[in-house]
């Protein structure tokens, strides 16, 4: 997954030079390659890049991640110029519901409320009340009126994690990852039987009947901290590969071990140091989020960050 060394020092020499020439700023997903996380000025899950997009005094803002996270530092930052490096970087669960359709099922329940998981569209946002990431969902969820029906997008497996979380029923959507889907728990229990002294921490993406297995579920960023400060030493990581960069970063002394062999995000793998390279000399290509949509889903981000 690396690129070649001599190269990697080259690029990132130019890509700092860049940066500051054009008052940029850098944010990477801890699912980039690591070589990408090493440029960024800041790396994290999907809850803080959200919050560094906000408050960043930057007038650029490059993404390294997928596409609704760039358009979500779009409609927190309007005013900012928001670059994705590779523009065919998708999220193919954010791709599983439409506004169109999240307008009908709203039809159909007239009194829901609708909590849209931030791996979805800028106008699937504008149809939700609030937004959660894996980080805060149940605490976003706990906070919506008890005599409301709500319906959760587009996540099946998180909306059925935090159902069992809070304690509150949700009308589901069919929406899945196809990282974290296909984790099973006879693969837990193979990694498991490997390394038995490990702590089994899961993505609240995974299915049910893994999460049931595992130790500890958290968001990306969770699983960082209760790496940190869990008394064990090693961990079997269920999610997607590149988070083993920053957890062997942050906590050196200790061993990480992935689930399983297949857990690898090929949207978040495009970006390369040579097309973060080139949007800071093009400024292009650009996101851009309609006013009307944008506004609408700003309401709904703000809401989460305001509560969490
Ligand atoms: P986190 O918010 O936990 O980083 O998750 C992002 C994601 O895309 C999970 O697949
Ligand atoms: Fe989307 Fe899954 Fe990739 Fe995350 S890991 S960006 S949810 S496809």
């Amino acid at each position: 997954m690396r690129e070649e060394t001599a190269n990697v020092v080259e690029l990132s020499r130019k890509i700092k030079e860049l940066k500051e020439k054009r008052k940029a700023v850098i944010l990477a997903h801890f699912y980039q390659r690591p070589e990408v996380q090493d440029v960024a000025d800041f790396v994290g899950d999907s809850l803080q890049l959200a919050r560094q997009a906000a408050d960043t005094d930057a007038e650029v803002i490059v993404f390294c991640g997928v596409y609704f996270m760039a358009e979500s530092a779009k409609i927190l930052s309007p005013e900012k110029i928001v670059l994705l490096p590779e523009a065919e970087a998708g999220c193919p669960l954010a791709d599983m519901a439409s506004a169109p359709a999240v307008r009908a099922k709203k039809e159909e329940i007239p009194d829901c409320l609708v909590v849209a998981y931030v791996n979805s569209s800028a106008a699937v946002k504008a149809e939700s009340d609030v937004c959660c990431t894996s980080a805060n969902a149940p605490k976003v969820v706990s906070s919506l009126p008890s005599e409301r029906p709500v319906l959760f997008v587009p996540d099946r497996n998180l909306g059925d994690y935090v159902s069992r979380q809070t304690g509150r029923a949700l009308i589901p959507w069919d929406g899945y990852c196809h990282v974290h889907d296909c984790l099973t728990a006879a693969e837990i229990e193979t990694a498991r039987a490997a390394h038995p002294e490990a702590a089994v921490v899961v993505h609240p993406e995974s299915p049910p009947e893994v999460i049931e297995l595992a130790d500890h579920v958290a968001s990306t960023g969770g699983m960082i901290k209760y790496a940190g400060s869990a008394p064990a030493s090693s961990f079997i990581i269920g999610t997607e590969q590149g988070l083993l960069y920053p957890l062997q970063k942050a906590c050196p002394n200790k061993s990480f071990y992935p689930a399983a062999s297949h857990m690898i995000c090929p949207s978040m793998k495009l970006t390369t140091l040579e097309k973060v390279k080139r949007v800071l000399e093009d400024l292009a290509p650009r996101i851009e989020v309609a006013p009307e949509i944008r506004d609408r889903a700003r309401k709904a981000l703000t809401r989460m960050l305001e509560l969490s």
